[in-house]
């Protein structure tokens, strides 16, 4: 015999799931196999887009270190349905240095945005987010390239350690060549060290709760005997909207 009313208060009293790790941090196996099925042709073309990038005009820094394009889509099914292109917005309290800025970046190349390899990579780290996908229906895609010479460092992250505002964002290593520092560094929200790593592997990602944890991303500068650093990275953040 059953009884229901005493089962409904054992449930009531057992404790909720624990929330899942608020990151998490993949080898290049995961995305690998995700373009497993693209012709080398076009992802080796996707992984070259990042040798056409403009300088980031916003950067306010002498020598431009930082080199990007940005571009917005509706996460639709299987695929993605490009949004108008808009300057990116970030509010002052999450970037201390460029936020409340409406940055215009240049938009990504039609090969990169309607291509087969950019629709696998953000399915695959949709399905990996380190919690539930409400409210990803959206996504912004960011090609960022940092570069580093004996007379001026990269700064992966010029802000410091803070938070995007979205909900979710995945980091994505393209490339890493002749490079010295640039450690990715996540913390808590009380700004205690939780995960550190330097990215090597092409396709090595690190995908993050944006609300639990903050990030930041150590300077970089060329390795010895190295004439110059480039660290090329894909950042997605996922967010709400329609
Ligand atoms: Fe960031």
């Amino acid at each position: 015999m059953s009884y229901p009313l005493v089962e409904a208060c054992h449930a009531a009293r057992r404790p909720a799931p624990p929330a899942p790790p608020p990151f998490a941090h993949h080898g290049p196996a995961l995305l690998t196999e995700a373009l497993a099925r693209i012709p080398e042709e076009a992802v080796r073309a996707f992984t070259a887009s990042w040798n056409d990038l403009p300088a980031d005009a916003h950067l306010g820094a002498g020598t431009p270190y930082r080199f990007r394009r940005y571009g917005r889509f509706r996460i639709a099914g299987d695929g993605l349905e490009r949004l108008p292109h808009v300057a990116f917005f970030q509010d002052r309290a999450v970037n201390k240095v460029s936020g409340g800025v409406a940055r215009m970046f240049a938009p990504l190349d039609d090969t990169v945005a309607c291509g087969p390899v950019l629709g696998a990579v953000v399915r695959t780290l949709r399905e990996h987010l380190p919690g539930p996908r409400t409210g990803t229906d959206l996504c912004g895609v960011h090609q960022i390239r940092v570069t580093a010479t004996d007379a001026t460092d990269g700064h992966p992250a010029p802000e410091g350690v803070h938070r995007d505002g979205h909900n979710y964002v995945a980091q994505v290593l393209i490339r890493r060549e002749g490079v010295l520092g640039a450690e990715s560094c996540l913390y808590d929200l009380a700004g205690r060290a939780v995960h550190r790593a330097s990215l090597s592997a092409p396709l090595e990602t690190i995908v993050l709760d944006d609300r639990r944890v903050l990030h930041g991303v150590s300077p970089m500068r060329p390795a010895p005997g190295a004439r110059r650093g480039v660290r090329d990275m894909l950042l997605v953040d996922f967010f709400p909207g329609r």
